[in-house]
């Protein structure tokens, strides 16, 4: 879509990066000009942890720009590319955290239309971010035009972007994170090989769940539902079945639970330092309801311990005094 500058915003005296779009439609490229503004606005009242903060939207000898929160890591892709999958448990985590994001996005009214690896950042302090909001897609019209044929991956894109003449719906980005977290768990997207056998995939096959942990399944077939009305119905409603899973996945790897399994293991290839942070970083969010999950080792335990019997013995002896 463009060029991305690192940048330094002189009033604000912060560095920022900076978004040069290309114009797209050049057919009437002065609505196109409009409509990416209006969009960067709707963007600029999103303030959401999950989201690139869009800070201000200029134009520079006509072409527009859009000025964002510098997010210092890589993409999400740039990682896959190179170390592969993640573990179930941090996979199904960084879903929860996009999803939160994806609903914080919908909710207000905005799409994104073009969620995929690229558009993903994971900053070096290991919290994602979703970038290019409501701004990849050119036309609010869905059907497949030559615009989106030559800036688009249908990779990640859903089946009914294809066939139809349809609405954008949140439902087509609901199928996008579906196809982003299978990813996440197996390394390659579920329809690989050329575009027309990628299309081909997401109209008529149905994805290969074997790499799939069997209890996280059923989430990734309602996400990848070709039909929009069988899918999950909200990224929120998402978000709660992300939310239950992993606390599933935490209560089964508790210390004496008999069926404790091996969901969690390192997946070859995979980052140990960045899971660490990834996992750090993204419970630190409620992940329970109105519960923070803190993931305590047994030697803090030991201590918490050892402060509340001391505390206790205080209370005893200053009342075995007073009396
Ligand atoms: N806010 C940001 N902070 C830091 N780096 C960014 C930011 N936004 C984008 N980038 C970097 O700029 C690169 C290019 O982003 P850009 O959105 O133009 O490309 P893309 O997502 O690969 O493709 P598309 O043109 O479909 O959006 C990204 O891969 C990322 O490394
Ligand atoms: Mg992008």
């Amino acid at each position: 879509m463009g060029v991305v500058w690192k940048g330094h915003h002189l009033s604000l005296d912060m560095p920022v990066a900076i978004k040069v779009v290309r114009a797209l439609d050049l057919n009437d490229p002065l609505k196109h000009r409009e409509r990416l503004r209006r969009e960067a606005q709707m963007a600029a009242r999103l303030n959401h942890p999950g989201i690139v903060r869009v800070l201000d939207f200029m134009e520079e000898g006509n072409q527009p720009c859009l000025v964002m929160e510098l997010v210092e890591g890589s993409t999400l892709d740039a990682y896959l590319r190179t170390r592969g999958s993640f573990p179930e448990r941090t996979a199904l985590l960084m879903a929860f955290h996009l999803a939160g994001g994806l609903a914080a996005a919908h909710e207000a009214g905005i799409l994104h239309r073009d969620i995929k690896p690229a558009n993903i950042l994971i900053a070096n302090d290991g919290t994602l971010k979703i970038s290019d909001l409501g701004l990849a897609r050119p036309l609010a019209d869905s059907s497949l035009t030559d615009h989106r044929n030559v800036m688009g991956t249908p990779l990640y894109m859903a089946p009914e972007l294809f066939t139809r003449a349809c609405e954008p719906d949140p439902r087509c980005d609901l199928y996008s994170l579906g196809v982003v977290l299978y990813q996440l768990m197996t390394g390659a997207a579920p329809f690989g090989g050329t575009t027309a056998q990628v299309i081909h995939g997401h109209l008529h096959l149905t994805p290969d769940m074997t790499k799939i942990p069997a209890s996280s399944r059923h989430i990734l077939a309602r996400l990848l539902d070709k039909e929009p009305r069988l899918r999950i119905g909200s990224a929120r409603e998402l978000r709660e079945m992300l939310r239950a899973r992993v606390l599933e996945i935490d209560a089964l790897a508790r210390p004496g639970n008999p069926s404790r399994s091996g969901s969690q293991a390192r997946i070859h290839g995979s980052d140990s330092r960045l899971i660490e942070r990834l996992e750090k970083t993204l419970s630190s969010e409620s992940i329970a309801d109105g519960k923070t999950i803190v993931h305590t080792t047994g030697r803090e335990r030991v201590l918490v311990g050892i402060l509340l019997g001391a505390l206790m013995a205080i209370g005893l002896v200053s009342w075995l005094l007073t009396r």
